[in-house]
Order: structure tokens, then C-alpha cells, then sequence
């Protein structure tokens, strides 16, 4: 499947609602703050923001995306009840994992919540964004995948890029491609109700380890004992208690061993 970011935006995708709309820029600030724009301009649900470049992109948690030239960078405009966008981060997760094994052959896990880990490295993340309009609840997904280049960073789980790991060149319109077309399918499901947790709990390398949890009112340590039905992490704390987070950020002590 040969295909480029401009062909995808001429001929469209044969989805069914991600990708109703291709948006390409050359650079924008974020293309967070440019779905949200989108939506207030009534572009539809499924519209994609694709950016070549960000000089103002954003992470999880207040943090900053480090955007580098040649990687995937995009946002998705949904529309779901408040009550499932959490739902968003697992199914965004797993067309990532999909479409990565699909069009690479490689196999990706995942820190929870939606970290994207080869081998001890991160090479992407996933954000959230909820917007209310009119009475309708939007969310924006946005996806930045270090496909051709990675930031110089010394974290404990250090970033990483798919180039450098497969030794190739990545093509992002196929990845791009990928991901839509799983993610348009996963989307649909999640409208009938289909929540896909055991698929991305067998994606899970946080599940079984050792973590530790760093929130503003306490430093907890533990074990990841599972996920509950809304993806909230289940941890058996070391002094004996059971406590579920939701978006907090954890560090894994023992590491991935893929
Ligand atoms: C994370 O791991 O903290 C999530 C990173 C998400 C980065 C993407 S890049 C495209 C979109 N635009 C942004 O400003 N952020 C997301």
C-alpha cells in the first residue's frame, strides 16, 4: 500500500468517520489548539489536524511535546458521551500498537496510561483534550509518534524513534493511514458500546511491576495489580491499601523487558 499525507488528503480514506476531513499544515502553534478551532468552525466529527510542524506542542500532565521535523503529528475531533473519553486513550493506543505492527512488523507496549515503549524507550504519547460546545462533549485526541527523529533527553524511560529502532526510513502517510482506519473501527465499536480492555491490557508492560505513583498529595509505591473497567489502574499500595488512579503519572521501578 504505497501512499502519501497528500494523496490521503485529495482522495480521502475509505473510513467511515475518522478522516471524514484531512487538514495538513506546514506548522501551527499545536494542532490541539487548532482542532479546537476546527470544532468552533463546525468542521465534523473524525476531522484530522495533520501538522508537519509544532512550535508550541503540548503533553499529558502540563508538559511539553518536544515536536522534531519528519515525525507523526495529529489530532482527532470525537464526540462521545463525557462519561466514555477515557475510553478515547485506550482505543488511540491500540490503533497505534495495530498499525505499527501492521505496516513495520513491530511490536509495541504500552505504560500506562498511553505511553507507546519499544525496548525501554518511548516513542509516543497520546493526549486527551475535552472541549464542550453548544451541549455537545468533544474530545480531542492527539497523537505525536517520533517516527524519523527523537529529542535528546535524559528521562528514565528515554525517547526513542522507529527509524533509528528498524533501521529504515518510516513512511508517516502509511502509518498515518494505519492508525486512522483502526482507530475508525475501534471508534465505531466504542459508539455500540464495545470497549476493547483486554486487548489493551495484553498491551500493558505496566500490569505486575513495581511503580511508583508521583501525584501532588502523596508519593505512593506499589504494585500494578490490573486495570478496571474504565482503564483506571488498580494498585496494591506497599502499606496494604488498594487505590485505582486515572491520570496520574507513574514510573515504572522494574523496567519493560520489551
Ligand atoms: C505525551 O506523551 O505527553 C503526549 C504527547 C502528545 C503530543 C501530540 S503531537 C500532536 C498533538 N499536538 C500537541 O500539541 N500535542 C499532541
Amino acid at each position: 500500500m504505497k501512499t502519501n499525507i497528500h494523496n490521503l488528503i485529495r482522495k480521502g480514506i475509505s473510513t467511515k468517520t475518522i478522516g471524514s476531513r484531512i487538514l495538513y499544515y506546514k506548522e501551527v502553534d499545536s494542532t490541539m489548539t487548532y482542532a479546537k478551532q476546527k470544532i468552533e468552525e463546525k468542521y465534523p466529527e473524525g476531522t484530522v489536524i495533520i501538522a508537519e510542524q509544532q512550535t508550541k506542542s503540548r503533553g499529558r500532565l502540563g508538559r511539553e511535546w518536544i515536536s522534531l521535523k519528519e515525525n507523526l503529528l495529529f489530532s482527532v475531533l470525537t464526540s462521545i458521551p463525557i462519561t466514555e473519553a477515557s475510553y478515547l486513550s485506550i482505543i488511540a493506543s491500540i490503533s497505534i500498537v495495530r498499525a505499527l505492527k501492521q505496516t513495520i512488523g513491530i511490536t509495541t507496549r504500552l505504560k500506562w496510561p498511553n505511553d507507546i515503549l519499544i525496548q525501554n524507550t518511548k516513542i509516543g504519547g497520546i493526549l486527551i483534550e475535552g472541549y464542550s460546545k453548544n451541549d455537545t462533549n468533544w474530545n480531542i485526541i492527539g497523537i505525536g509518534l517520533n517516527t524519523n527523529n527523537s529529542p535528546n533527553l535524559k528521562t528514565k524511560i528515554p525517547p526513542n524513534n522507529l527509524k533509528e529502532i528498524t533501521g529504515n526510513r518510516i513512511d508517516n502517510s502509511l502509518i498515518l493511514n494505519s492508525i486512522l482506519h483502526e482507530l475508525d473501527s475501534l471508534y465505531i465499536e466504542l459508539k455500540k458500546g464495545i470497549i476493547p480492555i483486554k486487548e489493551w491490557k495484553n498491551h500493558l508492560s505496566t500490569l505486575g511491576k513495581k511503580i511508583i505513583v508521583n501525584n501532588e498529595k502523596e508519593k505512593l509505591e506499589g504494585i500494578a495489580k490490573d486495570v478496571d473497567k474504565a482503564g483506571r489502574l488498580i494498585i496494591l499500595t506497599n502499606d496494604g491499601r488498594k487505590i485505582k488512579i486515572h491520570s496520574d503519572e507513574i514510573i515504572h521501578q522494574d523496567l519493560p523487558l520489551n
